[in-house]
């Protein structure tokens, strides 16, 4: 068993991330600013005594060098980030703060303290607009915003001071994750967290088009198991692999999951499309699956069924 290093540890992803590492008997130091996490996130993982919690901004200089100096890590896992797209856009200073400048401070420290693996929270942002579909790693790289450029920057960074500096390097590009966890609350929320809550309320949800377009929902169950597989897996070579599930689930299909779910719902009322979006989106799997023995099992109607099951009703 190993100790791992989780940046954002509080967040969506990574608290999940966090209680898969203990369940597999690993120990895990935790590190969070709680600009965006929540200390309810890890309420199961706070009373296990292999895992401790510190807080911190990553962004920050030293504040890493030291913890990684007192504790060695087998591997860090680094998921802390400025997560929208939106608000990258709006402040693209913070972004290049949080999601490039906080990233370096990672590699370096994983070189001065010989940190043998480095798994990076990526993101099919970094592709752009593509309607070459499914995506595969390949694709050509043209984001479209500062937090897919960021994103990119990031891959390009670690992977660059790991062939250098000896360690590994794995990007997990993650596609539109979804489950418990991810703040309804947030402006900048996914799709389906603000669809379980309207439909908890019994209010009707807004569909911006004509509801035919797609995405490639994975369930952050499925996820946090890929951040497992990448920080844990013996003799994995550097790179960067979609998760995804490779299936294409449209945002009809998810409002008539959630109206079995919740019967009684009233029925979408339909809107203008958003500007700048996209139509479909769906990655390739193979790469994940080949490298890391991913597969992402967890349907999109069961991912929903947990996701109304564990929410506040
Ligand atoms: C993601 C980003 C978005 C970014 C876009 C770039 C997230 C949560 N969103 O959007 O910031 O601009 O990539 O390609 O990471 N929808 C509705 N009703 C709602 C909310 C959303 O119909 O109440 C629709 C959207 O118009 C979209 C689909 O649902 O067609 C999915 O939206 P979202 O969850 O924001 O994901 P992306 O579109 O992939």
């Amino acid at each position: 068993m190993a100790k791992i290093l989780v940046t954002g540890a509080a967040g969506f992803i990574g608290s999940h991330t966090v209680d898969h590492l203990l369940a597999a008997g690993h120990a895990v130091v935790g590190v969070d600013n709680f600009r965006t996490g929540r200390r309810e996130n890890l309420a199961v993982a706070l009373r296990a005594p292999a895992f401790s919690l510190h807080e911190f901004d990553v962004a920050q200089l030293d504040a890493l060098d030291r913890l990684v100096a007192k504790e060695r890590p087998a591997a860090i896992i680094h998921l802390a980030a400025l997560v929208s797209v939106q608000e990258s856009i709006a402040d693209p200073e913070l972004n290049f703060r949080l999601n490039v400048q906080a990233t370096q401070f990672v590699a370096e420290a994983a070189r001065r303290h010989g940190v043998a693996r480095v798994v990076f929270a990526s993101s099919a942002a970094i592709y752009g607009d593509t309607t070459d579909l499914p995506i595969r790693e390949t694709a050509a790289k043209m984001p479209i915003s500062p937090y897919g450029a960021a994103k990119l920057a990031s891959e390009a960074l670690l992977l660059g001071h790991g062939t250098a500096y000896g360690f590994t390097v794995r990007c997990q590009r993650y596609f539109n994750v979804f489950g418990p966890r991810q703040d309804p609350a947030s402006p900048y929320t996914g799709v389906i967290s603000i669809f379980e809550r309207r439909y908890r309320e019994g209010q009707a949800v807004t569909i911006f088009g004509d509801g035919g377009q797609t995405r490639d929902f994975i369930a952050v169950r499925d996820v946090a198991r890929a951040n497992v597989l990448a920080a844990t897996h013996p003799g994995l070579a550097p790179g960067a692999a979609n998760i995804c599930t490779g299936r294409a689930t449209s945002l009809l299909e998810i409002a008539a999951i959630f109206a079995q779910l919740r019967p009684g719902a009233p029925a979408p009322v339909l809107a203008p499309m958003r500007p700048g979006d996209i139509r479909h989106s769906l990655g390739a799997r193979a790469v994940a699956a080949a490298e890391l023995g991913f597969t992402a099992p967890t349907s999109v109607a069961d991912g929903l069924a947990e996701l109304v099951a564990t929410s506040r009703t």
